[in-house]
């Protein structure tokens, strides 16, 4: 979760390079410039004016699907986060494919709906996955088809999957099962575009998913040889790993991963 407020925040509070000052403000001009990025800053703020909504969400007896669903009705941004599309394709590196109109795409983890909102003005054919029904209903007249379990997607249906500020947040076997799934239903030329979250400072560094906490606020890192493994147990290829930026103020780094099915 990248929030503008939070880059500004950083800017003046904690000592930036050049390079991260300018990526930053690029950051920021661009959510000004774009509507979803000036909605997602009036949810900032507001939220951050009202933070008794938010607070314990984290409740190790609730489980991860139950996180989901409050986070969701409370409309608890941290969590949710509804990143601009612009963003996410720049992040995901696939600014150039969606150029093309009438595409198959899913994306996968929903959070205010923006993306699927932007892609189907962009003429796309637009499906999605989440857990939560709730979420799938915030997009439901925009979508062809809205999915709750990676299982029921249609096999060989898809040019881009879309994988944004999900990864983090899942342990390491419902990741494997999911991105075993998402790779049946990628077509053979298709291309799944997944975001994951890595240590900047440990090379090789993976933390455990094992505490529910760490996985419902996003704090699952793994790294590139991790990940490589994972999808490559799945039948899929690493075409490209892209560092992206770090998420301010801690150790977090950003990855995107351009990954092919082999799946026959
Ligand atoms: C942090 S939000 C990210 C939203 C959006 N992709 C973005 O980048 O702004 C996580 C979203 O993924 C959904 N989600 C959480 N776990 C999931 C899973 N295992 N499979 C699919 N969606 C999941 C949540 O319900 C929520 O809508």
């Amino acid at each position: 979760m990248y929030y503008c407020i939070d880059s500004l925040r950083s800017w003046t509070e904690f000592n930036l390079s050049d390079q991260q000052k300018s990526a930053t403000f690029r950051r920021i001009a661009s959510r000004l410039l774009d509507k979803y990025g000036r909605k997602s800053i009036l949810r900032e703020f507001r939220e951050r004016f009202r933070p008794s909504l938010s607070n314990n969400l984290i409740d190790s007896s609730h489980d991860l699907k139950q996180f989901w669903e409050s986070a969701h009705v409370s409309g608890a941004h941290l969590w949710i986060s509804g990143t601009p599309p612009k963003e996410i394709y720049e992040r995901l590196i696939i600014e150039k494919l969606i150029s093309v109109k009438g595409l198959s795409i899913l994306n996968v983890g929903v959070g205010e709906g923006y993306c699927e909102m932007d892609l189907v003005e962009r003429g796309q054919l637009v499906d999605s996955l989440d857990v939560c029904d709730r979420a799938i209903s915030k997009v439901k007249s925009y979508i062809r088809q809205g999915f709750l379990d990676a299982r029921d997607l249609p096999s060989r249906s898809y040019d881009l999957v879309i994988h944004h500020l999900v990864a983090q947040h899942m342990t390491h076997e419902d990741l494997r099962e999911q991105i075993r799934q998402l790779l049946r239903a990628l077509k053979s030329d298709g291309l799944l575009a997944m975001q994951f979250a890595s240590s900047q400072s440990v090379a090789g560094l993976v933390v455990s998913d094992r505490e529910e906490h760490v996985v419902m606020s996003g704090g699952v890192l793994r790294s590139k040889d991790f990940m490589k493994d994972l999808i490559e147990s799945c039948s899929g290829s690493v075409m490209e790993f892209f560092d992206k930026e770090a998420w301010m103020n801690s150790d977090c780094q950003y990855i995107s991963a351009h990954i092919t099915s082999n799946q026959s």
